[in-house]
């Protein structure tokens, strides 16, 4: 078995991440004809000229010939014959977005972020990795001595998320919903609107699910983002619902939403009651295809959605226009990998290109391990190690990625983790003290964490947009490694250097 070992920095381009343009060897919905053919250039030209009149006849024809299609905004991403990851609180950080973009996804939503948890956060630019990072001080729950660390609450990659992250809001207010938006609006395709949660923690707020039973304030929620986010920022807005018990409420509910200016709508196929483990009904799929096309509104659809294949399959079947997979990729992200491409990777190798995403983005490691418990089989004997791992040099070793032990022991030591070694690192560096760069991290964070403001030595991350349009060809474009000194240690170099050595070559 041969893992891949194509993974570069995560400022860098990754030639083995689908393009936005030509999303890797993914089966469109509609098998496109050979371009390498006479006659399929034939039919291509035939195709273009027939859409181009299409579209002309679009604008002269009378309103009823026309089939509307709401424009999709210049920063925004249109969500047709896309498959797509679902948001998924704890589960959908940036190494599993990752993850799943480079087995095949189309898009990824980040998980749910409640409002107020993003006003007020600062955004910088990690320079070691070129990630984008909102943090904000904890409350501290009125605990005076507890010492304050600032805590990143989202993290983005510009340069591999461009043009495909969906940032998922928890709200209940248009206005603090439009305030949140703005703090990422520059930064993402698309705002959508949780009306689906029906976690207590999220409908008692009168956020998730509960704005399904107040329709008037959903609306209000996404005219509002629409007016005040989508159209200055130029991404889209959309929305994500259950249906309804009664066929006829999820039709009146969908049929004001669509007239919001909304670009996407994603229908979970399961009641607010429902439990995650009952079978999705899609009987209502068709009405809500319906009433989104009629509108020019793009429908997804989601629920028990299991693969890419599958969910072509089901798109073709109940005429929406895209599918979301949740749990399925949970377990093993490469589902958004056709079978024609290889299908299902062995978990190991999942979890491997899991663990060089989770070390480049330096996420936290109880949000790491928490995946992991997903991604390896609770049978496993790696399952209970990796469980029981207390820094990334365990987990890398109790699951025998050797190639990856260097890179596990400068984030560890980034993330001050290295005090729990379990043993002295058996490797070369093993006596050397600290290097320079890991100390000058931990010397910035110290400093931030003391005075606020972030230290740096180079170009400094742009300030939290306070709010009004900005253009994304003005937009920070951190897509740079930007080097602090000369050893910064930067963990994808530790990586890629690793790379460069033959990978370690575990058996499933
Ligand atoms: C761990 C977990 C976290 C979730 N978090 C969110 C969330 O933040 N926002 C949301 O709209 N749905 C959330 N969901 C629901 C999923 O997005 C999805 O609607 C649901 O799991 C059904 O899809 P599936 O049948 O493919 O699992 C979450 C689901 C899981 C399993």
């Amino acid at each position: 078995m041969r893992y891949l070992t194509d993974l570069s920095p995560l400022s860098s381009r990754d030639s083995s991440f689908p393009s936005r343009v030509t999303p890797g060897k993914k089966k469109p919905l509609y098998t496109p004809l050979s371009p390498h053919t006479a006659y399929g250039n034939a039919m291509i030209g035939i195709f273009r000229k027939t859409m181009t009149t299409l579209a002309t006849a679009a604008t002269t024809a009378p309103a009823s010939a026309v089939v509307p299609r709401v424009s999709i905004p210049t920063n925004g991403v249109d969500y047709r014959n896309k498959i797509v990851l679902a948001p998924m609180v704890r589960s959908g950080e940036l190494p599993s977005r990752l993850l799943a973009l480079k087995y095949g996804a189309d898009l990824v939503w980040g998980p749910e972020t409640i409002d107020r948890a993003m006003i007020g956060a600062e955004r910088r630019v990690n320079p070691r990795n070129g990630t984008i990072e909102f943090t904000r001080m904890p409350s501290n729950g009125g605990r005076p001595n507890k010492s304050l660390k600032e805590s990143v609450i989202y993290r983005i990659d510009p340069a591999r998320e461009k043009g495909r992250l969906v940032y998922q809001i928890g709200t209940a207010s248009p206005e603090l919903a439009v305030q949140a938006a703005r703090v990422v609006a520059a930064d993402v395709s698309g705002i959508d609107v949780n009306s689906g949660c029906p976690k207590p923690f999220s409908t008692s707020g009168g956020m998730g699910a509960a704005l399904l039973r107040t329709p008037d304030l959903l609306v209000s929620i996404l005219e509002a983002l629409v007016k005040e986010v989508g159209t200055p920022f130029q991404i889209g807005i959309s929305v994500k619902i259950r249906i309804l018990s009664k066929p006829e409420e999820t039709e009146a509910l969908v049929s004001r939403l669509v007239k919001t200016g909304i670009t996407g709508l994603t229908v979970h196929c399961r009641t607010t009651p429902m439990r995650p483990r009952e079978r999705a009904i899609r009987d209502q799929l068709p009405m809500v295809a319906r009433i989104c096309h009629d509108a020019g509104v793009a429908c997804v659809m989601n629920g028990d959605v299991t693969s890419r294949d599958q969910g072509l399959a089901l798109m073709a079947e109940y005429g929406v226009d895209g599918a979301m997979i949740a749990t399925s990729a949970e377990t093993n992200a490469s589902c958004f990998r056709t079978n024609e491409d290889g299908g299902v990777a062995p978990w190991r190798d999942v979890v491997y290109e899991y663990m060089r995403f989770c070390m480049e983005s330096e996420n936290r490691l109880g949000n790491t391990k928490y995946l992991l418990n997903m991604l390896i089989p609770g049978k496993d004997k790696e399952f209970k190690d990796a469980k029981l791992s207390k820094t990334y040099l365990d987990i890398c070793r109790a699951l025998k990625f050797e190639d990856l032990l260097p890179a596990a022991m400068r984030v560890d030591e980034l993330l001050g983790l290295d005090e729990k070694w379990e043993a002295a690192p058996d490797t070369e560096s093993q006596a050397e003290p600290k290097s320079k760069a890991v100390q000058n991290a931990k010397v910035s964070e110290a400093a931030r964490a003391a005075g606020g403001g972030a230290v740096r030595t180079k170009t400094p991350s742009p300030a939290v947009h306070a709010g009004g349009p900005i253009r994304r060809s003005s937009a920070p474009q951190p897509t740079k490694v930007v080097q602090v000194d000369a050893e910064q240690p930067a963990v994808e170099a530790a990586i890629t250097a690793a790379q460069t050595q033959a990978p370690s070559q575990v058996t499933a």
